[in-house]
């Protein structure tokens, strides 16, 4: 849908068209994603002061009611930004490199592997096809080997997830902190598969490549058949996983159970309790805390400190007690 609004309105996500021919303006484009602040000073400054959006090509305007879903998925995100990349290469040298280097000094390489583990779940999200996924999973194995046998990179990589509003971003802190919490509770015993694991974490949000994006990048509230579609994410993910062949069938179901909640109140098929497994659970917490601590459109982001203590105060029946208890631990 085209809207018109100030050029002053424009905000980073959104597809914006200019009224006049590139000739008269110094971008190459008359249409394009605002891919930062300064696209909108340009356009200001080339003396501009309306354009149209499209909103279901990008960031629609804020004109209704925002509503938050603490201790929910976040619902909606912006626009994730496409970079130009070798579709040869889902995997990005750099993480390659960091991975392999034994004498990398502990925070450097926590930054390159979290920060390129970001652009790899970014490249897959734009090309979610088995092959990639299949390469993607291989290398979800040496980060989750970093993880499992590095703590103080662990640690490292812990204090420095970021906060912001991709699906990406957060498909990388919801995979270090449930490969945190599963290391944690299983450290003792041999019966579960880390690897499997961490793909789970890291792939739980692989579904929302097949929601709308005009659903997913929308910042008012999502009507019941937009919000239905939207729900469909962990099955959809679950399904990808499947059709790909990938991972094992309990660890698909953190795919498709990372929404349930302990009190039954979840979805997709509304389990409580031991109907869900135990991977589903731990996929939950890391799920819940990274949206509580992410900034979005509509809500500020709170501290680790304030997350925990909204997830103990305000949410206790979302999670198994004694579960949360071993989350709260991660930090201490
Ligand atoms: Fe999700
Ligand atoms: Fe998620």
């Amino acid at each position: 849908m085209l809207k018109t609004i100030k050029s002053s309105e424009l905000e980073v996500g959104m597809y914006v068209t200019l009224p006049s021919s590139w000739l008269h303006h110094s971008f190459l484009k008359n249409s394009f994603i605002i891919k930062s602040p300064d696209d909108v000073k340009r356009i200001i400054d080339n003396g501009i002061n309306e354009v149209s959006i499209d909103t279901a090509r990008g960031l629609s305007f804020p004109n209704v009611d925002i509503i938050s879903h603490a201790g929910d998925e976040p619902l909606r995100e912006q626009h994730q930004t496409p970079v130009t990349w070798n579709p040869e290469q889902i995997i990005p040298i750099d993480l390659k490199n960091a991975l392999q280097d034994k004498t990398m000094p502990t925070v450097k390489k926590a930054r390159i592997v979290y920060q390129s583990s970001v652009q790899m779940m970014q490249r897959l999200m734009e090309d979610p096809k088995a092959e990639n996924i299949r390469e993607v999973k291989k290398e979800i194995s040496e980060i989750v080997e970093v993880i499992i046998s590095d703590d103080q990179t662990a640690l490292q990589m812990l204090s420095i997830t970021g906060h912001d509003f991709y699906t990406y971003t957060h498909s990388v802190n919801v995979g270090v902190l449930g490969v945190m919490l599963s290391k944690s509770l299983f450290k003792k015993t041999n019966a579960h598969d880390m690897y499997e694991l961490g793909a789970g974490f890291f792939l739980h949000d692989l579904g929302k490549t097949r929601v709308d994006p005009a659903i997913i990048n929308k910042r008012g509230k999502l009507t019941e058949d937009e919000m239905k579609k939207m729900r469909s994410h962990p099955y959809q993910s679950y399904k990808i996983l499947a059709e790909a062949n990938q991972l094992s069938e309990e660890c698909r179901l953190i795919a498709l159970q990372h929404h349930e909640r302990e009190d039954g109140k979840g979805y997709p098929r509304h389990l409580r309790g031991d109907e869900i497994h135990l991977y589903g659970r731990i996929g939950c917490i890391a799920d819940v805390y990274d949206a509580l601590t992410a900034a979005r459109s509509y809500k500020p982001k709170l501290s680790p400190f304030d997350a925990l203590r909204v997830m103990k105060e305000d949410m206790s029946n979302h999670f198994e007690k004694d579960l949360f208890e071993k989350f709260v631990l991660l930090f201490a």
